[in-house]
């Protein structure tokens, strides 16, 4: 099997990081893989916000926290409420990714990016996971406000979250793959 194949096979979210920092080098390695993502009509009308000051990541969790407190949706609510609620696992990179809000397949551009953004790090040893919480709440003005602190450009909406860091559990298994998925007509 070639390294890309089993790059992609053994991928796996990862929900548990050490406080150790990933280099300047990989980020930058990781973020140009993302720029490098197909894009509707090569719109490329994407931004990637990366937090790693531990100071704005707690930051951004509270005001989350708080979103999906006031959300009416009972999971959201139930959500927020969590003691000790931490979305980004402790993970010492966060790269938000958003979309201009007029693009028409910005879920789809945001969704190829976050993947290109999973596997280079998974190449590089990195691990990585999916966030959604801050998506859910993308659009609580104290959300909206920390943001574009964070320079995320206006008329921009967040579509994903990557988590990246440094793996304190190696022993994350694929779930069994389902049946039934694939039908080919020759
Ligand atoms: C659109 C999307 C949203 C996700 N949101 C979250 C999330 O908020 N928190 C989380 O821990 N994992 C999240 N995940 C990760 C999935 O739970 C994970 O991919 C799935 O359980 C399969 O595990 P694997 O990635 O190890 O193959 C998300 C994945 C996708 C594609």
């Amino acid at each position: 099997m070639n390294e890309v194949i089993k790059n992609i096979l053994t991928r796996r979210s990862i929900r548990s990081y050490t406080d150790e920092q990933i280099s300047d080098e990989d980020l930058n390695i990781i973020l140009e893989t993302a720029k490098f993502a197909p894009s509707y009509k090569g719109t490329q009308s994407w931004h990637f916000a990366v937090v790693q000051n531990k100071e704005k990541i707690n930051q951004l969790i509270s005001v989350i926290k708080e979103a999906l407190q006031n959300s009416s949706i009972e999971q959201y609510k139930k959500m927020g409420n969590i003691p000790n609620f931490n979305p980004f696992y402790n993970a010492p990179t966060i790269i938000i990714t958003a979309c201009d809000k007029n693009s028409p397949e910005k879920e789809a551009d945001s969704a190829v990016a976050l993947e290109n953004i999973m596997l280079a790090a998974h190449s590089l040893n990195i691990s990585s996971c999916w966030i959604s919480s801050l998506s859910i709440v993308r659009d609580d003005p104290k959300v909206i406000g920390i943001l574009s602190e964070l320079g995320i450009p206006e008329n921009y909406t967040i579509l994903g979250t990557a988590a990246l860091g440094f793996s304190n559990n190696s022993n994350a298994k694929a779930a069994p793959r389902k049946e039934g998925t694939i039908s080919i007509v020759k």
